[in-house]
């Protein structure tokens, strides 16, 4: 694991950015997986602002969104489809049929993350997968488990999951069902980048460095992937 350390979640958005930017512009097709939340909005910005400077198109560029909730509209304001939209799709020359997400509302769940997972294969799987993490140490919506999970599944989320995450939620309740990639199919990604910013994160980021491969932390399992890169600020560096 390599560890950056910055003073500020601008300054990782930049240098998040930039390596999505270099690759779009080396590998124009490249296949990119996708994180919600608020650790990836400064990396979202720059991206937009690279695109709006010129020089890169993102038209042949496919994303794949690691997890989406059960039970809310496609549009609602509070949807994964809807927050990438507006934080990043909207603001490039991407390509509507480009950009995928597991379906929530789908009436077989386990047969849209099989389909989900196929796409992603067929597609090449995925260059660079893009990571936040939960106070609890989930990446994606694969909560603190008994064991490691391995492609897109139907998960309940955890009460620290619902804490952090309902202050979004202010007409409609938050979900407590979400569809998620599962764990192998993370560590499939060739590249991983993941962002924690802010001291709630810090337990978490310690553990998934320095403690024990565990499903108990689902993010330790990155210390077996050979080429990822943890973008922190000081306050989530804290405990290392
Ligand atoms: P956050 O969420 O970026 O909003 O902190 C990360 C996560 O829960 O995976």
């Amino acid at each position: 694991m390599e560890i950056k350390v910055f003073k500020t979640a601008e300054e990782i958005g930049s240098a998040v950015a930039s390596i999505f930017v270099d690759e779009v512009k080396n590998n124009p097709s490249c296949v990119l997986g996708l994180a919600t939340g608020a650790s990836p909005i400064p990396t979202y910005k720059e991206i937009i602002k690279a695109f709006e400077n010129g020089g890169i198109t993102f038209k042949d560029v496919k994303t794949y969104n690691l997890d989406e909730y059960c039970d809310l509209p496609k549009n609602d304001k509070n949807s994964y489809y809807t927050f990438m939209h507006e934080q990043l799709f909207n603001g490039l020359d991407i390509l509507e049929e480009n950009v995928h997400f597991l379906d929530g509302n789908a009436e077989d769940s386990e047969a849209e993350c099989k389909g989900y997972d196929a796409e992603i294969n067929a597609a090449g799987g995925i260059d660079i997968q893009l990571l936040g993490i939960g106070n609890n140490a989930h990446i994606g919506f694969n909560e603190p488990a008994d064991s490691f999970t391995d492609g897109s599944f139907k998960v309940k989320l955890t009460d620290s999951t619902i804490e952090a995450n309902k202050i979004y939620f202010d007409e409609n309740p938050m979900p407590h069902y979400a569809l998620t990639m599962g764990i192998n199919q993370i560590m499939a990604a060739k590249k991983i980048i993941l962002i924690a910013t802010g001291p709630k994160k810090a337990e978490a980021i310690r553990n998934m460095v320095k403690g024990e491969v565990t499903p108990q932390v689902p993010a330790s399992i990155l210390q077996k992937h050979d080429d990822v890169i943890i973008f922190l600020d000081e306050a989530a560096a804290s405990l290392l």
